[in-house]
């Protein structure tokens, strides 16, 4: 059995492998075609954070699968009184074929799957955000990106942390503009430097959105005060001064360079008011993808249970 913890437990092949069946099913569900590959599975979804977009794909996901989600907020569930997310799994995961979780620290994520008899998926943690990257990945093939060179501006954080994982498996070029101050965390970058040696991908860290930006086919950001660091949102602003990206950093890029946010968005500090809007059927088209990319990943560890 496997778990969806983080993309650097899998392959390239792996990975391509969901994608492919993403696509595949995206094509069956717009013709109507809703096959039943995951027929009477439960989905338990648990959130310790907020979300739209993670709840309603994996929501829709599984029922157009043939199955049922259950949404599960720790406010609601004993979790949030301090039931130990350990005997949480041993309990849902007797009852459910699969489990989805929204979390904070990737310890939290990783005690559940330890402890679970189904797969876990990561659905967000402080560390990494693995299904939207997947998703962003569909979402280049769509818009015809074959050979990404991918800027990614702002904080370095659970998104930059996947985009350095998908960069490192699938071997494609990624630079990354942060703030002095706001880098990836050590660990992971020398994770993904060691991936990278074998799959050829070309990584760059640096504090110049402009040079990060120059050339390159996709530019990607996420908002400066991700959930859970509220209170240090007035130092976090000030710090991210010069990170937008608008019109004069996305004319530094490849014509046609494509733009993609996870959402949500916070016009006028990470993103342009202008650019979001001119790049609005990127981002749309990547907020529907969770729904496509998603099926990928869960029909795929259904078919690689034990
Ligand atoms: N991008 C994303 O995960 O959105 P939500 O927080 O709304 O789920
Ligand atoms: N980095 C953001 C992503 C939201 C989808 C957060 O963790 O809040």
């Amino acid at each position: 059995m496997r778990h969806f913890l983080s993309l650097k437990d899998f392959t390239k092949d792996e990975i391509l492998e969901m994608i492919t069946l993403a696509q595949k099913i995206k094509k069956e569900t717009k013709a109507k075609n809703f096959v039943p590959y995951l027929e009477k599975q439960t989905l338990g979804m648990i959130f310790e954070k907020s979300s739209t977009r993670t709840r309603v794909s994996f929501e829709t996901g599984i029922y157009q699968l043939g199955g049922i989600g259950l949404f599960l907020s720790s406010n609601d569930i004993q979790l949030g009184r301090g039931e130990p997310m350990k005997d949480t799994s041993r309990v849902i995961s007797r009852m459910v074929d699969m489990v989805m979780i929204r979390t904070f620290e990737q310890s939290k994520l990783e005690e559940f799957a330890k402890y679970s008899k189904v797969p876990v998926i990561n659905g967000l943690t402080d560390s990494y955000h693995p299904v939207q990257v997947m998703t962003d990945y569909l979402t280049m093939l769509e818009f015809g990106v074959t050979q990404p060179v991918v800027a990614y501006v702002g904080d370095g954080n659970n998104m930059t942390h996947s985009w350095l994982m998908l960069a490192a498996k699938l071997g494609f070029e990624l630079r990354i503009a942060t703030p002095k101050g706001y880098e990836c965390d050590k660990n992971i970058v020398e994770e993904a430097f060691e991936i990278a040696k074998e799959s050829g991908a070309k990584i760059s860290f640096g504090n110049d959105p402009k040079v990060a930006v120059a050339g390159t086919n996709v530019v990607t950001t996420d908002t400066w005060i991700s959930m859970g660091q509220e209170d240090e949102k007035e130092e976090r602003i000030k710090a991210f001064d010069g990170y937008i990206v608008d019109e004069a950093l996305m004319s530094l890029t490849e014509k046609d360079a494509i733009f993609l946010h996870c959402l949500p968005a916070y016009r006028d500090y990470e993103v342009s008011e202008t650019i979001f809007e001119k790049h609005a059927d990127e981002i749309f088209s990547e907020a529907e993808n969770r729904l496509h990319a998603q099926k990928g990943i869960m029909v795929w560890l259904n078919e690689h249970r034990d």
